[in-house]
């Protein structure tokens, strides 16, 4: 087996717009609501760029809907009130998002980022908080759509993928583009090592493209 040419820490990456988010500066705290399935390490990126002052903002609460999520334990570190809302227990999609607004409004949330969030959200959530509500996908929209995206990239011979955060709309992963970093495929690639390379990005951009989300809407 031959040795990827370019060691994995030192592949170049693209980010555009390149716009720090500290050099952005919404004119109140944003009031953020999370939502996760899993791991939670875009939840952590999202806190550690409020911590360190590069991003200002709050999180409010965070939703998760598998019992299992590690970002339950993430947000317990941090101090944020998480809320298991088990997709399970609703019979319709609407149901569950219903019970998603019900839950963001009592904790005094204004934008909704759907950070790893692997369920199909409706119009009643995206509606209830307009151009506020942001996802995160790693591929660079719009290709490779939906679930496996970077197995998708992978198989599909392309040389560069990399991750996106934009509006949700309510066509999976279709809304205007905040924010994009591209990321070389290189020769060994599995799925799990180019989505390890692929999470640098989205934790570096998730940050910047929310601050820059709120400025756009001149809050
Ligand atoms: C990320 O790759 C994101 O793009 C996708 O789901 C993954 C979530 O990762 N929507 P994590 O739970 O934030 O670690």
């Amino acid at each position: 087996m031959t040795a990827n040419p370019i060691p994995a820490n030192s592949t170049p990456s693209l980010i555009s717009p390149d716009v720090p988010c500290d050099r952005i500066i919404p004119s109140f705290p944003l009031k953020l609501g999370i939502m996760a399935s899993g791991n939670g390490s875009n939840f952590e990126a999202v806190a550690e760029a409020i911590a360190s002052k590069r991003l200002q903002a709050q999180i409010q609460a965070v939703i998760y809907n598998n019992p299992s999520a590690f970002v339950a334990a993430r947000a317990e570190r941090w101090g944020v009130p998480s809320v298991l809302i088990n997709h399970r227990d609703y019979k319709q999609r609407e149901d569950l998002d219903a019970k998603i607004v019900e839950t963001f409004r009592q904790f005094g949330v204004e934008w909704v980022i759907m950070a790893g969030w692997m369920r199909i959200v409706t119009p009643l959530l995206i509606d209830a908080f307009p151009n506020r509500v942001i996802n995160i996908h790693p591929s660079l929209l719009p290709s490779f759509r939906g679930a496996k995206a970077v197995e998708q990239a992978l198989a599909s011979g392309v040389k560069i993928t990399g991750c996106t955060v934009h509006l949700v709309v309510p066509e999976v992963d279709s809304g205007p583009v905040l924010m994009q970093a591209a990321v070389p495929i290189l020769p060994n690639d599995t799925p799990d090592t180019l989505h390890d390379r692929i999470q640098v990005q989205e934790h570096i951009i998730l940050p910047r493209a929310i601050a820059l989300a709120a400025t756009q809407q001149q809050i």
